[in-house]
């Protein structure tokens, strides 16, 4: 038994970093769209100008320490010949969208992950009607994927939010978002109904703690705000999972977890304990948006914490009605942890925590993200049998510094990680029974990558001609990773060879 004859496989995309065509169509700007380039260990920073008309940047982005503009600044764009600004022409799938979905199409995709831009619907966020031409632009996308077969799968947000909406209300701080967003998910339904079937409320819901500004739009996160965040993507999840079902019965809307299995370094019982409570900071998300209810552990960590939740009536049997019909996760490879950190070189990469630490006994990216050949089996068996509902992989890949020679690249790592990460995942449907919707391989087009706003960390089977600063023809060439995978989804993930 091996997968399921309507197995899902393809590749995913998030509109900020592929999508491009930010001055066009009438869209506003989202945050994502003030944040500058950045590089391994330099950070990417936003900008923003003061009430007097200064204007200055701080890095608001994964993992940094910085959590707030200063009071009064508003995040904007600046004219300067040393800003650059990667979203703003990203991929230019805004442009080429016809080709990038043939190629999918041609490599064998069933399904295509593609994020649409809040503030290309509703520039401000909140505007009384939407953006005809955003809207419209979205259709031809989705009817180009159905014309080539393949089903979209769309992120409602992916890592941006109308910047409006962050310098208004401090992005999901405010209650007002719930019902804007609600507005804005069932706005795309009614127009995309019979095209797209699929939806993901909210990208790596969990990140939330480690990026407060790009999961949520918070320009200001102390820990009260970040939980006020997260109480209200749930609500307006949760909500958005009620009018879907009511209205939409044929939809099937998903929750997205930032998933990386935890390893104890030791057996120190305390690194036992480490495991399982860095595990639950992640799982708390899913388990309010698969289970409907805050987890006591989480509750009360709030209480100890003086953290209120801002609760109104009715809220907690909203979040008891409204959960997702399926769990999606990203998943890029494990952390390790331990008490007994002294000596030991600090873990880089994806979800590189302050407790995390390099595994010795994997192999890394010049980024210092890890391929770990057993983490999609390890990453199944805890999710489903925690929720007992059905799973998809959305998000798999490795960045890499391609070298692009007589118009290609050869890419055999990227193979590898790719072999190793669909073997481990058949290993959980075949020996352990495990039921999986489908696998998406992230960043299928090259595109800038999210933690540095780089093009070179290039995550694609399929090369964009571009450097870092959006110059290049945009020519699509492809890698020997096409031909590898075109061959995997055609032997139904049987050819791994
Ligand atoms: C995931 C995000 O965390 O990781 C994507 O959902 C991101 O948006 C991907 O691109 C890879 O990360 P990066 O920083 O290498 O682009």
């Amino acid at each position: 038994m091996g997968f399921s004859s309507d197995f899902l496989w393809g590749g995913a995309t998030a509109a900020n970093q592929y999508e491009g065509g930010v001055f066009e169509g009438g869209a506003g700007l989202s945050t994502a769209d003030v944040m500058t380039n950045g590089a391994h260990k330099v950070p990417r920073q936003v900008t923003f100008r003061m009430p007097d008309g200064s204007w200055d940047k701080l890095p608001l982005c994964f993992g940094s320490p910085v959590k707030h503009l200063p009071e009064g600044a508003v995040a904007c764009t600046v004219d300067d010949p040393d800003i650059y600004y990667p979203t703003h022409i990203a991929s230019d799938f805004y442009h080429h969208y016809k080709e990038d979905i043939r190629l999918c199409a041609e490599e064998g995709f069933k399904c295509l992950r593609l994020s649409i831009k809040w503030s290309r619907i509703f520039p401000n966020g909140d505007d009384e009607e939407p953006n005809e031409a955003g809207l419209a632009f979205y259709e031809d996308v989705f009817k180009t994927c159905r014309e080539y077969g393949i089903e979209p799968l769309v992120t409602l947000e992916h890592y941006e939010n109308p910047l409006s909406l962050a310098n208004r209300f401090n992005g999901w701080d405010s209650r007002y978002l719930v019902d804007i967003f609600v507005k804005y998910a069932t706005t795309c339904f009614a127009r995309f109904d019979g095209l797209v079937k699929y939806y993901l409320t909210f990208n790596e819901i969990n990140c939330i703690e480690v990026a407060p500004y790009v999961t949520a739009g918070l320009i200001h996160a102390d820990p009260q705000n970040i939980a006020n965040a997260a109480y209200h993507q749930f609500l307006a999840s949760a909500k958005t999972v009620i009018a879907a079902h009511e209205q939409w019965p044929e939809l099937k809307i998903g929750m997205m977890l930032a998933y990386g299995p935890m390893y104890a370094m030791t057996c120190d019982p305390d690194d036992q304990l480490l495991v399982m409570k860095a595990d639950n900071d992640g799982l708390f998300f899913a388990d309010v948006q698969m289970l409907g209810e805050y987890p006591a552990y989480k509750l009360i960590q709030y209480k100890n914490e003086g953290i209120t939740l801002p609760v109104q009536e009715g809220d907690l049997e909203t979040l008891k009605a409204g959960t997702c019909d399926f769990l999606s996760f990203s998943l890029y490879g494990s952390h390790t942890v331990t008490v007994h950190k002294e000596g030991l070189k600090k873990g880089e990469g994806n979800g590189a925590f302050d407790f995390v630490v390099a595994n010795p006994y994997l192999k890394t990216n010049a980024w210092g993200w890890a391929t770990d050949p057993n983490c999609q089996r390890i990453t199944l068996n805890t999710l489903y049998h925690r929720y007992r509902c059905p799973l998809w992989c959305v998000e798999s890949g490795i960045g890499w510094n391609d070298e692009f020679v007589d118009g290609t690249v050869h890419d055999d790592y990227r193979i590898d990680y790719m072999r190793a990460n669909i073997k481990s995942m058949r290993d959980a449907v075949e020996l352990d029974g495990i039921p999986l919707m489908g696998y998406l391989y992230w960043g299928c087009v090259d595109m800038v990558s999210n933690g540095e706003g780089e093009m070179k960390k290039r995550y694609g089977q399929i090369y964009v001609d571009a450097n870092d600063y959006g110059q290049g023809s945009f020519k699509r060439s492809l890698k020997d990773s096409y031909f590898w995978y075109q061959k995997v989804i055609a032997s139904n993930g049987e050819d791994l060879d």
